[in-house]
């Protein structure tokens, strides 16, 4: 399969470097509006670079089109992507609305073409052990989540569209908040059903949110908390989970720990392929196969949802009840 990546910023190299492992994948196109940038890296990954992805899309007519774009755009490029044949993995989160989420949704099912969403959080072997535990009852029953988020979001070498509403659709809520979202629901096989939100803004930069707590209810009965801060500090990408027979400290990326008796002890995991990787594979396989999909649009616009969610509570000071 001929395989393209649409934006060569921080993820959509990684992209390339994950689609180059892979046997049967054939990375050949690069698409980047920045001319240099797409010159160096296609120069890098050796497939041809491109400024326009319609021109590339004429030109390479790729299987799969990773589209790695700023927010603004997700609806927009994978319209047409789907309208030229190609298979669509598509960066989180996937739209800036539930209304652009249909509308992608319609272009893939219109051209019978697959549409996978970029949650990489079901991917992380420290995430896939926690859905095992909580699945198996080991812990006992799953009673609620904290999970808390605290990054340098203003570092300097932000690219700037990811402070502008307009393009970003909101602030570290919705670019940070859709992994925890996915986490959640993905973790408890559950939609987030009530959302009660605050989010704040205390940086001048742009006109996101910089920070927000948010209080959700899941169709499993299962209620959470979401914290994330963007100021400088101490980083931290903490889930906690209490059970009524223990507990669990998940650092995605990091690793997992376990406690039956008031100490935290390390869990050992199954090796696994680099989450960018397995995806692929994934989504090659539902291409082949017409395999189901874990990340289809379908459920990442429950994402985007309760992202609306948030939003609408902080601004009216109302819990809501997500569509
Ligand atoms: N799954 C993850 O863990 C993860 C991690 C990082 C980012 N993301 C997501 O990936 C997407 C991209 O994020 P990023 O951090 O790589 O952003 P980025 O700004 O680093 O990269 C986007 C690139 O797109 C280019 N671009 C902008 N408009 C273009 C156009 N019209 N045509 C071609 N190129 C264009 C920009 O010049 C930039 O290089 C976002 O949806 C983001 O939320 C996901």
């Amino acid at each position: 399969m001929k395989l393209a990546v649409l934006g060569a910023g921080a993820i959509g190299v990684k992209h390339l470097e994950a689609a180059s492992e892979i046997e049967g994948l054939e990375p050949v196109a690069v698409v980047e509006i920045n001319e240099s940038l797409a010159a160096e890296t296609a120069k890098k990954y050796g497939v041809r670079g491109y400024t326009d992805y319609q021109e590339m899309l004429q030109k390479e007519k790729p299987d799969i089109a990773v589209i790695a774009l700023p927010h603004f755009l997700h609806k927009e490029v994978s319209i047409r992507c789907a309208d030229y044949g190609s298979h669509i993995l598509l960066e989180k989160p996937m739209a800036l609305n539930t209304v652009e989420c249909d509308e992608i949704i319609a272009a893939a099912e219109r051209n019978e073409v697959k549409l996978m969403v970029g949650h990489t959080q079901h991917y992380f072997p420290e995430n896939i052990e926690v859905r095992r535990i909580i699945e198996s009852g080991e812990l006992g029953k799953l009673v609620m989540i904290n999970d808390t988020r605290n990054v340098n979001y203003y570092r300097a070498d932000r690219p700037g569209w990811f402070f502008e509403k307009s393009k970003a659709g909101g602030g570290i809520m919705t670019n940070l908040g859709a992994h925890s979202i996915d986490k959640i629901q993905w973790m408890t096989q559950s939609r987030v059903t009530k959302v009660k939100a605050s989010v704040s803004f205390h940086e001048k930069r742009g006109d996101v949110e910089g920070s927000g707590i948010m209080y959700m209810e899941t169709s499993s009965g299962v209620p959470a908390v979401i914290t994330q801060s963007g100021y400088p500090g101490v980083s931290r990408n903490e889930t906690e989970f209490i059970f009524t027979k223990g507990m669990l400290k998940l650092e995605t990326g990091k690793g997992l720990s376990i406690s039956r008796n008031g100490m935290y002890e390390p869990v050992l995991l199954k090796p696994a392929e680099q989450p960018l990787v397995q995806q692929l594979l994934d989504f090659m396989d539902a291409i082949t196969n017409d395999t189901w999909l874990d990340c289809s649009g379908a459920y990442s616009k429950t994402v985007v949802s309760v992202i609306e969610s948030v939003y609408a509570s902080s601004e009216t000071g109302i819990e809501q009840i997500v569509k």
